[in-house]
């Protein structure tokens, strides 16, 4: 029987390309499926580690400790969340996605992984923490591959929580669609359609709410995979315009 999943395994490593990888060993290896589930969830499949390096590593490049308090917004199930969890204090973290199956999933993992006494916190929100985070503010406010799936009026409700979220000099990080890239308006991603925001059409937003938007770069400057089409991705942070 061992010798048989040792052939099994050689074999899977040996086809080419992560997908195809995927999609053929999760047929034959429970703890493959369960990842490719997980893939399925957030994105490019086979990526889970690289991302979840990325998504820790740029929130660390960009100031996050321990102590701090952060809002993870668009968690899905907790592909970078996990590593936060991690590294955080108990009870820093802060999980919320508008999708129950992406928050059951995010705690199962929390379970799996023991890490319960981190006392994160994940909820359930199609109103960006608007009623379930009622008083609470944070340090970093994270949005990973997500703003691109929401059209004006959204991003326009997501920086009002912003306004509201955000601690008097805590900063929100999130990358919208850059180029070259093959994305369209027409593009679709887990039902949710793409929207190519612009900074200047960000900034006319965030203007309304008292938020001022930077630019800093390429995604994959702060370690995004360099093999993912979205590595043009741009990375941006957004902040009071006047810390009160
Ligand atoms: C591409 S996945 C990224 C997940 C995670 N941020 C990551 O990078 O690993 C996009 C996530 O955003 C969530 N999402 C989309 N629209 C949302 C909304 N209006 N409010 C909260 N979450 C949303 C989806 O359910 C999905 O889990």
């Amino acid at each position: 029987m061992l010798g048989k999943v040792v052939r099994y395994l050689k074999w899977i490593r040996s086809i080419n390309g992560r997908h195809r990888r995927m999609e053929i060993g999760r047929r034959f290896l429970p703890s493959l499926r369960r990842q490719y589930e997980l893939d399925v969830m957030v994105g490019p499949i086979g990526y889970w580690r690289e991302l979840q390096r990325y998504q820790i590593g740029a929130l660390q490049r960009l100031g996050l400790q321990p102590g701090h308090r952060l809002l993870d917004i668009g968690c899905g199930p907790l592909q970078g969340g996990l590593a936060f969890v991690r590294y955080l204090d108990a009870g820093r973290y802060t999980g919320i996605d508008v999708k129950p199956s992406a928050i059951a999933a995010g705690w199962q993992q929390i379970e799996r992984a023991g890490l319960q006494t981190k006392r994160p916190q994940l909820f359930v929100s199609d109103c960006f923490g608007r009623d379930e985070l009622a008083g609470q503010q944070y340090d970093h406010v994270w949005c990973s591959q997500m703003l691109y799936h929401l059209d004006a009026s959204q991003v326009d409700a997501l920086f009002a929580q912003l306004a509201a979220r955000l601690a008097p000099h805590g900063r929100f990080h999130g990358d919208i669609i850059g180029y070259p890239n093959e994305v369209t308006e027409h593009s679709h991603w887990g039902g949710f359609r793409f929207h190519l925001h612009t900074l200047d059409s960000l900034r006319q937003i965030a203007g309304r709410h008292d938020l001022t938007v930077r630019d800093l770069g390429p995604i994959e400057a702060f370690g995004y995979p360099q093999d993912i089409a979205l590595r043009t991705n741009r990375l941006l942070e957004i902040t009071r315009v006047s810390p009160a």
